[in-house]
């Protein structure tokens, strides 16, 4: 709920420039200014919790260090000071909220996809099946399983998970034959772009050939762009499309995921690609012997 209520908070702040203050009393921001007490105090309680067990010298599981006790653990080079407990904070709320909703829910549009697709689902089943037997996917499988990246990727294509990428113009430019002020805040619109007919053939069918050495061949490289692009491109694309690789593999190898007709899917567009209404699915274990469920 609280990741619900702060996304669309911040799409509406986004899209409407009369918004008043986050002190200011309306209902909308007392509920904004709940869910982030709820947030803060998850976030700020999981740090002193660490910082206490750091002190203490308690070593966690096999004593690997996490992120977040890496981020503990940075030192300015010039003053040799670490971050304060707010700057922490911002870092593993940035780390969450960029890095988790966009995978979680580009997986939710794949299995979607693959469940309307049923000659897709058997490409990618057979690939999981032949490479992985078995066995749960490690890094050293993924390489041999490209159809199901592809899938990924092309899930990426028709839902892209963070929709619009927002500028603002420094400058007075020209931009297409319009003229766009400085302070101008511009909104790239990812979901059309991967759906433009200039650019991809039958834009609307779910096809992930189009990611194959052979079907990327030619294409704009601005023609597919889920992470953004430029100098504030996506810092988590490695580890997002690792990730979700894996998790494609090995929930393929185990489940099949079918979409209940009668539920209704309709994107909804915010900071965050979601379907409106969540998605309806039947979970089926497979048996390998004969590949369904
Ligand atoms: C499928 C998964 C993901 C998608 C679709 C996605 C998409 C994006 C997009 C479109 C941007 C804006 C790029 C721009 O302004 O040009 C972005 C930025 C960012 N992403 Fe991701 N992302 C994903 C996963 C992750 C993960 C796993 C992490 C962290 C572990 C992450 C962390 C960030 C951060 C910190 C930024 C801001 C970069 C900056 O402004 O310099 N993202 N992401």
């Amino acid at each position: 709920e609280a990741v619900d209520v702060a996304i669309n908070y911040a799409f509406d702040r986004l899209q409407n420039p009369f918004s008043p203050p986050t002190h200011w009393p309306p209902p909308r921001n007392r509920r904004f200014r709940r869910v982030m007490e709820g947030i803060d105090a998850m976030t700020y309680g999981i740090i002193a919790e660490r910082r206490a067990a750091a002190a203490a010298g308690t070593v966690r599981g096999d004593g690997t260090p996490d992120l977040l006790d890496m981020l503990l653990e940075v030192r300015d080079a010039d003053t040799g000071q670490g971050m304060s407990d707010r700057e922490v904070r911002d870092e593993v709320i940035t780390t969450f909220g960029a890095g988790h909703e966009t995978t979680a829910i580009t997986l939710t549009w794949a299995f979607y996809l693959l469940s309307r697709h049923r000659e897709v689902l058997r490409r990618v089943q057979e690939e999981v099946d032949a490479v992985l037997g078995d066995a749960m996917p490690t890094m050293a499988d993924l390489a041999a399983m490209p159809y199901a990246l592809q899938v990924f990727e092309e899930a990426l294509r028709l839902y892209p998970s963070a929709p619009i990428v927002p500028r603002l113009a420094l400058r007075d430019t020209e931009l297409g034959g319009y003229t766009v002020p400085a302070g101008s805040r511009l909104l790239v619109d990812l979901f059309t772009i991967h759906r433009h007919e200039r650019h991809w053939e039958d834009p609307e069918r779910f096809d992930p050939d189009r990611f194959s050495a052979e079907g990327k061949r030619g294409r704009h490289r601005f023609a597919h762009m889920p992470f953004g692009a430029g100098p504030h491109l996506c810092i988590g694309k490695h580890f997002a499309l690792m990730e979700a690789h894996l998790l494609l593999a090995a929930l393929v190898r185990r489940y099949e995921f079918r979409h209940v007709p009668a539920h209704r899917v309709v994107n909804q567009a915010s900071i965050t690609l979601r379907p409106r209404y969540g998605m309806e699915m039947t979970v089926h274990t497979r048996s390998r012997a004969t590949g369904t469920g």
